[in-house]
């Protein structure tokens, strides 16, 4: 089979596994996170057919809905991969970047050594904050039965994965343990000036928020 077999292959298999999910996880996510991490790959020179793959099936089994087993989703695109015959440093380099692409707590730092990885990452961050990052953070918070917003619940800086996995605050705290600080995390220069513009959008959305709360605009 060839890269853009592998591809086509891939692409419907994701697109099966994903279509009509509710949380923000679902395969027009994974088709946005696969554009934006082709358009940063080129300019960065990377190894465009690790970057497609690990995009593509970054999401399919996510530890927020695998009851937190992390190598669940590392081991699904294995298993996909080595089904298609992919040569195995090809699956171990997708493997290993899915390994390490989630956010993990604000205190809690998330190495990324390749290139092809630090595409992906970028381009699945991105797709948080802005606009359908706010949309995809209501649309997570109400399909896990969270309250939009309690005054009385400070956000919490998270400094271990456990701790943050555990968190069940408001969808208002997640952009401060979260959203906004992703934009001092992007690894690329497309990344970066990307994040720059959607992050202002977060905090005119905070801002406003907040004002109609107390009834001022
Ligand atoms: P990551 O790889 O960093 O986990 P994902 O691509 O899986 O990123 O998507 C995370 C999405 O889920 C984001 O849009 C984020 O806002 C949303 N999300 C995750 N945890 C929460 C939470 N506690 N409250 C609201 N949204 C959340
Ligand atoms: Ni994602």
């Amino acid at each position: 089979m060839n890269q853009s077999e592998i591809l086509e292959k891939t692409t419907d298999h994701v697109r099966s596994l994903l279509s009509g999910e509710g949380s923000g996880h679902d395969w027009f996510h994974v088709e946005r996170v696969r554009n934006v991490a082709l358009r940063i790959g080129r300019d960065e020179g990377a190894d465009l057919f690790v970057v497609e793959l690990a995009a593509l099936l970054h999401d399919v089994a996510d530890w927020k809905f695998a009851g937190g087993d992390h190598d669940a989703g590392p081991q699904a695109a294995r298993d996909w991969l080595a089904s298609l015959n992919v040569p195995q440093p090809v699956i171990d380099h997708v493997a290993d970047i899915i390994g390490r692409l989630s956010f993990k707590g604000a205190g809690v730092e998330t190495p990324m050594s390749t290139i092809e990885g630090h595409c992906v990452q970028d381009a699945d961050r991105l797709d948080a904050i802005g606009a359908i990052g706010v949309a995809r953070a209501f649309a997570y918070g109400g399909h896990k039965g969270r309250e939009l917003y309690d005054p009385a619940i400070p956000p919490q800086p998270h400094t271990s994965f456990e701790a943050y996995k555990k968190n069940v605050g408001p969808t208002i705290n997640h952009f401060y343990e979260k959203l906004l600080l992703l934009k001092d995390r992007m690894n690329t220069a497309a990344g970066k000036k990307l994040a720059a513009e959607r992050h202002a959008f977060l905090e005119q959305f905070l801002d406003q928020f907040f004002a109609e709360w107390e009834g001022k605009r």
